[in-house]
């Protein structure tokens, strides 16, 4: 099977069975900065998983781009991407378990669709605890679906399912595929490799608050989850993805341009391929993330310099990030235009990137051998030094002193990295863990004050300034715009005092939905480049500003507070940064 027939496949059945096709979200999470990306196709459905209405309707079903970060170490196995898609299909408080199952069940087995062999499947259901019952709910529909008892498993913390350490989550059921070509064992066995997990599905019934209890939510909700690479490789009777058409290409030119065999340098050819298709979709992405060293920009730069550097490893002459990452843009653009649009930004960047990091990297493997022979531990000093003075992420200094059994006081490098960048170091771990959409109260009070700024900006300074990229924290606002020159003192007060202004008159918040079309010819305010669905959600401010906007937003302009700018800045050329706060 060739990768785009699994996706044709899958949307076809769901769009089957009323689901809406929705587009994927942007690999980072828009007003919302407790994650750095987007881990699962339900993250930008959170807040319709809590009970807001979705302008699409009940039923969705989409393919989104993820990207994890804790699966660092993993990559280059068979089973885990740093970049991944997610196929899904969504019940919002519509269907539950046995039409969730039963269409899982039919999409694997019938023979218009997947044609799978039902002896191939098994299936794990939640064991319980002592709040949420067992699921013997679901384990008696597989069976009702002829699933054999032996092939039903009851486990514990595996089978419920969270995006973070709050937020929506419940017992979920997932779907096995017994990948290998020998017949599969009578009994499921979690533990043996042959089983690879294809689906899950989650019955998202609780919402686990602040102190760690769960409530039920409004609304039974359901969210599955198929990893389209895992699936498609273990369908395809491959042994990963990098044997399928998703990767081939990647690893014929990596094979080609090192002069080695992918059976030689498996390892290292997969992370090469894995690292840079990451690369290039950040690099894609409608968000504009580029390389730096804080936050999104520094999972980009560690990705690419750690393919930079496995390349040397591998004997690439030259530069080669840029060869790889016009075959990914080639392979990959008919899904994702935005990789076509954002072309000549993927390919400029990655060139820069490389040539920064070819420079510095061989002295910098030199001061690290050097290092390295002097003692049993790297102080976070030297590894802070090979950071700055030689672009070496902590990470990649870890790697290495890894290979040669020594360790790296990592705390000790952050220490130095915070006294020199004053990064919060626990803001950043917290990011790293992942978490859930923070629709808090302060969040959503400064999401309605950008819509108050994004509109004073443009009455105040120019009439087509536009939304270039906005993060919301509990703490402030972030809202970038084009505009030609820094502001004055004088601006900045004129646009505090408009938004104060209008905080006093003491607004309604109102919603509505309507097509996208009509959305933008009533002139709603739309984010430059962003992709919409057909029909939208529309917030409008008393008669004073109107946005395409997913919400949540407070219900009157008197809950705000003071509005103040701590910050005025550039981030790249024509495009100033704003932050501010409420007091
Ligand atoms: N959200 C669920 C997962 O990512 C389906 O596994």
């Amino acid at each position: 099977m060739k990768a785009k027939e699994l996706k044709k496949k899958y949307l076809d059945f769901f769009k089957q069975h009323g689901h809406k096709l929705i587009p994927s979200a942007s690999l980072i999470p828009v007003n919302d900065s407790s994650v750095l990306f987007n881990t699962a196709g339900m993250q930008p459905l959170v807040p319709f998983l809590i009970g807001q209405k979705h302008p699409q309707g009940k039923r969705l079903t989409n393919v989104q781009k993820c990207l994890r970060t804790v699966d660092f170490e993993n990559i280059g196995d068979d089973t885990h991407h740093t970049f991944f898609q997610m196929l899904g299909n969504w019940s919002l408080g519509d269907y539950f378990k046995k039409e969730s199952i039963t269409w899982s069940f039919e999409f694997l087995t019938d023979k218009k669709w997947l044609n799978l062999p039902i002896d191939k499947l098994a299936f794990t259901v939640y064991q319980g605890d002592k709040v949420v019952p067992k699921d013997e709910e679901s384990a008696e529909i597989w069976r009702s679906l002829g699933v054999s008892k032996d092939r039903i498993a009851y486990l514990g913390k595996d089978n419920f399912w969270s995006a973070g350490e709050k937020g929506p989550c419940g017992p979920s059921t997932e779907i096995f595929y017994w990948k290998s070509k020998s017949k599969a064992p009578k009994v499921f066995d979690a533990n043996d490799n042959n089983w690879v997990e294809i689906w899950n599905n989650v019955f998202m019934i609780y919402n686990r608050k602040e102190d760690e209890t769960l409530e039920p939510l409004k609304q039974k909700n359901v969210d599955t989850g198929m990893g389209y690479e895992r699936t498609l490789a273990a369908l395809t009777g491959e042994q990963s993805a990098y044997e399928t058409d998703l990767f081939l290409p990647s690893i014929k030119k990596i094979e080609e341009l090192s002069k080695k065999t992918y059976a030689s340098e498996k390892k290292n050819m997969r992370i090469i391929a894995d690292h840079l298709r990451a690369a290039v979709f950040l690099l894609g992405d409608q968000s504009g993330i580029v390389p730096s060293n804080v936050d999104q920009g520094y999972v980009l730069r560690r990705l690419i310099r750690k393919a930079i550097r496995l390349g040397k490893l591998i004997e690439i002459g030259g530069c080669f990030t840029v060869q790889i990452a016009e075959i990914v843009v080639k392979e990959y653009k008919s899904s994702y235009p935005e990789l076509h649009q954002n072309y000549v930004k993927i390919l400029s960047e990655l060139e820069k990137e490389e040539h920064k990091f070819n420079y510095t990297l061989e002295q910098g493997l030199k001061e690290f051998d050097k290092i390295a022979a002097q003692s049993k531990i790297i102080s976070g000093k030297e590894a802070f030094l090979l950071f700055q003075s030689y672009g070496f992420p902590l990470e990649m200094t870890q790697e290495l002193a890894a290979e040669k059994n020594i360790k790296v006081d990592a705390v000790g490098f952050k220490k130095e990295f915070e006294h020199h960048q004053e990064l919060s170091r626990v803001g950043a771990e917290q990011k790293f863990k992942g978490g859930l959409s923070d629709a808090s109260a302060e969040t959503t009070k400064l999401h309605t004050a950008t819509h108050i700024l994004n509109e004073a900006l443009r009455k105040v300074l120019k009439k087509d300034i536009k939304q270039r990229g906005s993060n919301i924290t509990a703490e402030r606002l972030r809202f970038d715009f084009n505009f030609d020159h820094k502001l004055t003192d004088e601006e900045i007060k004129k646009v505090e005092t408009e938004v104060n202004q209008i905080i006093k008159l003491k607004l309604n918040i109102k919603r509505e939905e309507m097509p996208l079309h009509q959305a933008l010819k009533s002139g709603a305010q739309a984010e430059f480049g962003a992709k919409y669905p057909e029909k939208v959600s529309v917030y409008s401010i008393g008669d004073y500003s109107k946005e395409i906007c997913m919400g949540p937003h407070v219900q009157n302009t008197s809950e705000l507070g003071k509005f103040k700018i701590t910050k005025e800045e550039a981030v790249a050329a024509g495009i100033r940064r704003i932050k501010a706060v409420l007091e």
